[in-house]
Parts: structure tokens; sequence; C-alpha cells
């Protein structure tokens, strides 16, 4: 379970001071599949960074199963860090590894021996569905393979959390649709949790159990994908609602 609790997170100095999270709270069950949504600036990567130990709150602090996040050092720090996969929109593939040695690489930090290496990304390859690019290099493949690929690299230490900060915003219409039907598929077949920003509401509503609307650095909204879009209660909800009925 993650908690979230009374996270702020501001950004420059006295005289220009953005609050980029104010005050946050929630709490995430194992296996959750959660959307994160708001418009542009509202705080969605920022809160993405802390969950994901790229940077530290101001104030507050996030439990992983009780565990506080902020006080680990060392050792437990990087094992944490392996508990927390993250796929960004911008891929960052290393281009001058192949797809196997992309995935491999994060199991060769730890020293993981070649044999489970070897297993273990061919396992990522088949979940993912790109066994036959093994051996080409980023520059050779379509941006929903380079997506794959980052999904099998965030895979590949077996993280309990999954964080995608607008994963397919890259991509076409219908490798949008192929990469969600994956995260899908891997949350069905792993019951990992699952914690997704995108602009995409169409997609929240098919693959997401819960929705957390951001605006300004607040959760406005919060609850059951289908009862918030249903029933909006929150300016905000209604105002992005309303920007996307079309994709609705
Ligand atoms: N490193 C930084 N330094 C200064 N300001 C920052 C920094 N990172 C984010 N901000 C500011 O914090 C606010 C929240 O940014 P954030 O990137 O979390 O928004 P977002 O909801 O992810 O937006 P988008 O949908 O455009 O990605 C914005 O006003 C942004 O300008
Ligand atoms: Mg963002």
């Amino acid at each position: 379970m993650i908690e979230i609790r009374n996270v702020t997170k501001s950004y420059g100095n006295n005289g220009n001071r953005l609050i980029a999270l104010n005050n946050v709270s929630a709490t995430i069950d194992d296996g959750e599949f959660v959307g994160i949504i708001g418009f542009s600036g509202a705080g969605k990567s920022t809160l993405i960074r802390q969950l994901s130990l790229i940077e530290q709150p101001d104030e507050g602090t996030i439990y992983l199963d009780d565990v506080d996040l902020f006080q680990l050092r060392g050792k437990e720090l990087l094992a944490m860090r392996r508990q927390l996969g993250i796929v960004f929109q911008g891929y960052q593939l290393l281009q001058q590894k192949n797809v196997f040695d992309n995935i491999a690489f994060p199991l060769e930090l730890t020293h993981t021996p070649k044999d489970v290496i070897e297993k273990k990304v061919l396992d990522l390859l088949q979940l993912v569905g790109i066994q036959d690019k093994a051996q080409a290099y980023p520059s050779q493949l379509s941006g929903g393979q380079k997506q794959r690929v980052a999904i099998a690299r965030a895979l590949a230490s077996s993280p309990k959390i999954l964080l995608c900060d607008e994963p397919t915003s890259s991509l076409d219409g219908v490798t949008t649709k192929s990469i969600l039907d994956l995260l899908k598929e891997i949350h069905r077949k792993t019951q990992l949790t699952i914690i997704i920003i995108t602009h995409e509401l169409s997609v929240i509503r098919s693959v997401c159990d819960r929705v957390i609307v951001m605006d300004e650095g607040h959760f406005v909204e919060q609850g059951d994908v289908d009862v918030v879009f249903n029933t909006p209660s929150h300016p905000t909800t209604i105002d992005l609602l309303a920007h996307h009925v079309e994709a609705l």
C-alpha cells in the first residue's frame, strides 16, 4: 500500500516560489490501477517524481508498506528504487545498447547472474511482444516498440509499482491503444500497482480502477473512475471532461 501523506513540493526561491504540490494525501492499495489527470502544470509529473524517489518533498512523506521512503539511505534506498519501475513519454533508452541489453541493464547493475538475466529478459520480451527485436537498436524501432522496451526495462527488477508519466503521448491512436492494452494485460497477469498520468481520459476510463484529479498542486477529486466520470463534483473535473467529450 502506498500512503501519500500531506506532501508539499515547491520550486524556486522565496521571491519566486511555485508550489507544485500543495499538501496532497491519498492511499493507493496494492494492485490498484490509478489514473492521474489534470491540466498542464497541475503537478502530475511532480507527484510522480516524488513517488519515484527522483525528488524529495519539502514537507510530508510517502510510505510504501509502512516504510517511509524519504528516511531510507544507502542500500535500503537502492533496494527501494528497484521496487519502483518508471516509464516516461520519451522512452529514455540507451541508444548504444540493443533491446536485449537495454532490458538487461537494471539487472546487470545489481550483478544478477547471466543465466538469470537471460531468462528474465526473454520472458519480458515475450510479455511485451517484441521477441523478434532483441538484437535491434533503439534507432531501428517504432515509437510503440520503444515504449515496449521501456516497459520491459521498468519491469526487469520486478518492481511492486509501475509509474507511467504520459507513456503514450508521443504515439498515434492505434499504437496508444496497443500500449494501453499491454499495460492492462501486465496488470491482469502480475497484479502490479500501476499509476498512470495521461491526458487521454478515454484511456483512464478503459484501464483504471480509480482516478485522482489534480489542479494547481491539489488533489481536487478522487474516487472510482465510473463515479468520478459519471458524476464529477469538482469544477476542474467537469472542465476536463467537457474538453474531452469527443474522446469518451
Ligand atoms: N524543476 C522545476 N523547477 C521549477 N518549476 C518546476 C519544476 N518542475 C516543475 N515545475 C513547475 O511545477 C508545476 C507543476 O509541473 P508538473 O510538471 O508537475 O506539471 P504537469 O501536471 O505534469 O503538467 P503537464 O501536463 O504539462 O506535463 C508547473 O508550474 C511547473 O512549471
Ligand atoms: Mg507532466
